[in-house]
């Protein structure tokens, strides 16, 4: 549960553009060791920018980011990975004829030691290395609930086999920090309710969770906290049960807008759009049970 002052991650007026767009404004949070952190916000609000920020996907253009009381700068994915950021994609990034096993140990690699030129002679040392990468890949891939020969290729792994997956691989780069992009979209209610309690366990274990989803009841029954984005500046932060209740959040989800049947089975395309799906009141942030994407 949350410490006091005990920061893990503290962004302080973060501001990204894209070209005229600012999909980020004067973005300020501060997730405590140990807490679960949930990011909410409509379509095209920014949370996803935020994650490429700190994964060093996106370079910020204002304001600071520290991790674990340091500053990065311009850094790279493998700096944050080896600083202790692991991540998870909203559209499942795995290696589709890479074994299940293989798919982990990719993830290992952040934290080993040989080096290319180890794995090239394949002497002792990286030997070693190489079986105890081979077994933590199998100690997580039980972790995280897949029951499928360690051989099985990740494509033909269930959909939700897949995230968890992609969670077992993030996991495997020892993380401080797991940031997980909307894992249980296209879930159903089983699937969603057993992935809450494997990040319960991983909260459990130490790793700190920061969480986007547009599943409420997920939110509700899992998040210390909740911070809400909407065109990329942060508009509320609390409890979600406060967050919930707050009028500027509920205003940036109906945007005081009747919402006609058209738009409502329309595509998610561009930010405008797009805002009409997140109907946050009626669907999303009431228990849901959502459809395969
Ligand atoms: N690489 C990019 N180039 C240009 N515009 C971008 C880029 N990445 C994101 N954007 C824009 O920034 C805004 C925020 O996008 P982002 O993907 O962060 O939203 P999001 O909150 O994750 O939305 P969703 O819930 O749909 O996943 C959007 O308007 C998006 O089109
Ligand atoms: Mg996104």
């Amino acid at each position: 549960m949350t410490q006091p002052n005990n920061l893990l991650l503290e962004l302080s007026g973060v501001g990204k553009h894209f070209g005229g767009l600012t999909a980020l404004s004067e973005v300020s949070l501060h997730i405590q060791q140990g807490e679960i952190y949930g990011l909410i916000g409509p379509n095209g609000a920014g949370k996803t920018t935020l994650f490429n920020v700190i994964t060093g996907l996106y370079q910020l253009d204002q304001g600071t980011f520290k991790f674990g009381g340091n500053a990065y700068v311009r850094c790279k994915p493998h700096q944050l990975a080896q600083a202790g950021i692991a991540r998870t994609f909203q559209n499942i990034r795995l290696f589709a004829n890479m074994s299940a096993l293989e798919n982990i140990m990719v993830g290992r690699h952040v934290r080993t030691h040989s080096g290319i030129w180890g794995a090239l002679s394949r002497n002792a040392s990286s030997r070693a290395e190489e079986r105890a990468i081979t077994e933590r890949a199998r100690e997580l891939l039980h972790y995280v609930g897949i029951q499928r020969p360690t051989h099985t290729l990740a494509k033909n792994l269930s959909y939700g086999e897949q995230r968890r997956l992609e969670i077992a691989r993030a996991l495997a780069t020892e993380p401080k920090l797991l940031a997980l992009d909307e894992p249980v979209a296209g879930m159903n209610a089983t699937e969603t309710e057993s992935l809450k309690t494997l990040l319960q366990s991983i909260r459990s274990d130490g790793i700190t969770v920061l969480l986007i989803e547009h599943d409420v009841k997920l939110i509700m029954g899992l998040c210390d906290r909740v911070a809400v984005l909407d065109y990329g500046k942060k508009i509320a932060e609390g409890k979600p049960e406060d967050v919930r209740r707050d009028p500027a959040v509920i205003a940036a989800y109906l945007g005081g807008e009747s919402i006609s049947p058209t738009q409502e089975s329309g595509a998610d395309v561009g930010r405008d759009s797009s805002r009409h799906s997140q109907t946050f009141i009626r669907d999303e942030f009431r228990p849901t049970d959502n459809g395969r994407e």
